[in-house]
């Protein structure tokens, strides 16, 4: 038995209300609700009792599907798990399909077959793609397919040994009345397919939605049931792109992997440092390398500056790859405690090759650069800048200070500027206090 009722249900939490309301109590977000059926299940059920099993009995030796890829198998904690339902997220256009594609090209001479089912892209589409990307494996087959059952029931009569999902948010269920997308929908489509992948223990790739502010569309509970939550981020117009993991059941969440989108698909990025800094102009005003830390790898990236007199009214501070909050508060200190008068100076900082900068760790780089650049005083092109900066202008010590000054000694930077160390025997790095004694050691 089965009774049928409407509700509304925020489309980001899965809060339920009787009434349609503009603003979530629960999860704050405004305009998500969308009205969706309910069935609510009646009458009694027998309830029967389940065998435990002993630890001890179980196998416990787990073996992993490498790609080869070694940017993605690292990620994942050294290649996919059986049974292992994993999410790939992230902005559209941003490479996941042809990320995906190229997961199935690596995969297909250790496998059967794999599938992959599109409900976005026609299988024509797909295999212009592959042309593209010269991935044609002979036991790489395409659906186009959205209905939930029917996939299920493929999957039941073709037994591949990888599925890919392009994407969850556009299959639906016929036994679920709300519209494709919606989080009864999506909650459902992901409980199916990981019964199905659990049970015959194949790994399973479920490419996801963003929303607005960037987050993987769907309910909440969606997050909680997949194994593994992978975002692949970058910048639309620029080649870089990382791919980075927010959970892992099978590994952890501090690597990312490092890839370039080029004409022929994407092409793993093994010495990122060096692909940052081609194209550096020496001898610059404004220009200065620091070391930034993704996961637990360090890599160096140029950082550049401009300023000038502001023509009217406030000055600008504008930035890309930088927050600018974090910019006004460096541009705030470079004034209070290293004497620079930027108060009539527009100030636009620029983070080379698309990447973001989000550790405090660079803040030392912005303000040399800003320096230089104001100054009109190039600084020197091996030098490499590392710390983060208070608001006193004191420089504090930052995270895996070994592996950044590693690196950059790699790359060939023969000056680097970190912060001062008590009680250090070190002096093959030039050591600073605070700002003002920075730029007076590389004499700006
Ligand atoms: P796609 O994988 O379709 O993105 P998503 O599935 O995340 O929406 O990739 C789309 C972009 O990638 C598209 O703008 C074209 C570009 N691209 C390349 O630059 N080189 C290639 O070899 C391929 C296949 C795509
Ligand atoms: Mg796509």
């Amino acid at each position: 038995m089965a009774a049928i009722k409407s509700m509304y249900v925020c489309q980001q939490c899965g809060f339920k209300t009787n009434k349609w309301i503009g603003h979530c109590a629960n999860c704050d977000s405004w305009n998500s609700f969308i009205e969706e059926i309910v069935t609510k299940k009646t009458g009694k059920r027998e309830t029967l009792s389940a065998t435990p099993r002993r630890l001890t009995q179980l196998n416990r030796q787990e073996s992993r599907l490498k790609t080869n890829i070694e940017e993605f198998d690292r990620v994942m904690g050294g290649g996919i798990v059986a049974g292992n339902l994993l999410v790939l997220t992230g902005e559209p256009g941003i490479g996941k399909s042809t990320l995906s594609l190229q997961i199935c090209e690596a995969l297909a001479n250790q496998l059967q077959k794999i599938l992959y089912i599109s409900g976005e892209e026609s299988i024509e589409q797909i295999a212009l793609r592959a042309e593209r990307l010269k991935t044609l494996p002979e036991n790489l087959e395409l659906l186009n397919e959205t209905n939930l059952e029917t996939i299920i029931a493929t999957l039941e009569t073709e037994k591949p040994n990888f599925v890919i999902i392009d994407s969850i948010q556009v299959i639906s269920s016929s036994d679920v009345p709300s519209l494709s997308g919606s989080i009864n929908q999506v909650r459902v489509a992901t409980e199916r397919l990981m019964e199905w992948s659990k049970k015959n223990q194949v790994p399973m790739l479920l490419i996801g939605h963003v929303t607005k502010d960037g987050t993987l569309a769907g309910p909440r509970v969606f997050e909680h049931l997949v194994d593994t939550i992978l975002y692949f981020e970058g910048d639309r117009y620029q080649q870089f792109r990382i791919l980075r993991c927010v959970k892992n059941r099978f590994g952890s969440t501090n690597e990312v992997g490092l890839f370039e989108m080029t004409d022929a698909g994407l092409k793993e990025m093994k010495n990122a440092s060096e692909n940052f800094l081609s194209g550096r102009k020496e001898g610059a005003f404004g220009s200065v390398v620091t070391a930034t830390m993704e996961g637990t790898r360090p890599f160096l990236v140029e950082v550049q500056a401009l300023t000038n007199t502001t023509a009217f009214g406030y000055p600008r501070r504008t930035s890309s790859g930088f927050d600018v909050n974090r910019l006004q508060l460096l541009i705030a200190v470079l004034q209070k405690h290293a004497g620079l008068n930027l108060s009539n100076q527009d100030v636009y900082v620029n983070v080379v090759g698309g990447f973001q900068l989000k550790e405090p760790a660079t803040d030392l780089s912005i303000c040399l650069a800003i320096a230089s650049a104001f100054k009109r005083k190039s600084l020197p092109a091996n030098l490499c800048a590392i710390g983060e900066l208070g608001l006193s202008g004191e420089l504090r010590n930052v995270t895996h200070i070994e592996k950044r000054v590693k690196e950059a000694e790699k790359l060939g930077f023969k000056q680097i500027i970190i912060p001062f160390k008590k009680n250090t025997q070190e002096i093959k790095n030039i050591q600073a206090r605070d700002i003002m004694e920075a730029l007076k050691k590389i004499e700006i």
